[in-house]
């Protein structure tokens, strides 16, 4: 994939690893980027900071309706970020309901997966493209500390692994990302230290530019993917003690 003149979609573009794609993206040659955030107010910074190459799109990837018409306005996409998503730092057991499992499920899986139905046909309509699904090597290993994040990511890489066996014929390369912990909102709860998301950018767009469909873009992930596969009884009593604490029921 030529990151250079490509037409990028990246959602959850207005912070975190999304806004960090963009900056790459941009460095890259990308010649436009549709920039999709919840609230279309978040992305005045980078609107103003890169003028035209921006078009800012307003979408919650948890809005059906929504996204089928981002896809149908997005229409010259060659390569879609699909970024967005959620942890709510929940356990299976200790938490007080299942909200936060579904909202995760929602978000995390079912978000990216009504994206990529929406945006096969563009990216077949434009030569095949690229879709970068950011998983999580939370997606082959479960911390019990966030439990319910990593079934909604082990679910997004079935989704990674089918899709991409689905699009192969049309030319979509399906690249899933797997990263450790970066350092964003996100993992600021997370007690390990995180890398920064520029360098996950770099490392990922470099694989991408090569093809490449599977990509482990820092040590922590690199170090769990090769225990996992080579040691999975003693990573997974290693991980036992990161428990979650016990949420409030509601009853
Ligand atoms: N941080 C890590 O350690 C880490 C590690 C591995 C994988 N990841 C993955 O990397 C991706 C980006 O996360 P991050 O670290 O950049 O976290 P972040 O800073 O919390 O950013 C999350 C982004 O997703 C957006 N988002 C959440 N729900 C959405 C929805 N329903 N529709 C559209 N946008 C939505 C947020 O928008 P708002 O601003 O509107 O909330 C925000 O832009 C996620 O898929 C995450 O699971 C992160």
């Amino acid at each position: 994939m030529d990151i250079k003149g490509s037409v990028a979609f990246v959602t959850g573009a207005n912070r975190g690893l999304g806004r960090a794609f963009v900056e790459g993206l941009i460095e890259s040659g990308a010649a436009r980027i549709y920039a999709a955030a919840r609230v279309k107010e978040t992305l005045d910074d980078v609107i103003r900071k890169h003028g035209e190459r921006i078009i800012p799109v307003t979408l919650d990837i948890t809005d059906s309706a929504a996204v089928y018409s981002a896809a149908e306005k997005a229409a010259d996409v060659n390569l879609l970020v699909n970024n967005a998503g959620v942890a709510c730092f929940e356990g299976f057991t200790t938490a007080g309901s299942l909200e936060a499992a579904h909202t995760e499920m929602n978000i995390n899986y079912f978000g990216s997966l009504e994206m990529i139905r929406a945006f096969a046909p563009v990216l077949k309509d434009n030569g095949g493209g690229t879709i970068i699904q950011i998983a999580s090597i939370a997606s082959m290993v479960t911390f019990p500390v966030i439990g319910s994040y990593c079934a909604s990511k082990a679910a997004l890489n079935a989704l990674i692994y089918g899709a991409r066996a689905e699009l192969a014929a049309q030319g979509t390369v399906v690249s899933g990302v797997y990263p450790g912990v970066v350092d964003t909102e996100m993992s600021a709860r997370f007690d390990a230290p995180g890398v920064p998301p520029e360098s996950i950018v770099s490392v990922t767009l470099e694989a991408v530019i090569k093809g490449e469909e599977d990509i482990y873009p820092d040590a922590m992930s690199q170090d769990l993917y090769r225990k996992a596969h080579q040691q999975p009884k003693i990573l997974e009593r290693e991980l036992s003690g990161m428990l979650p604490v016990a949420s409030a029921a509601v009853s």
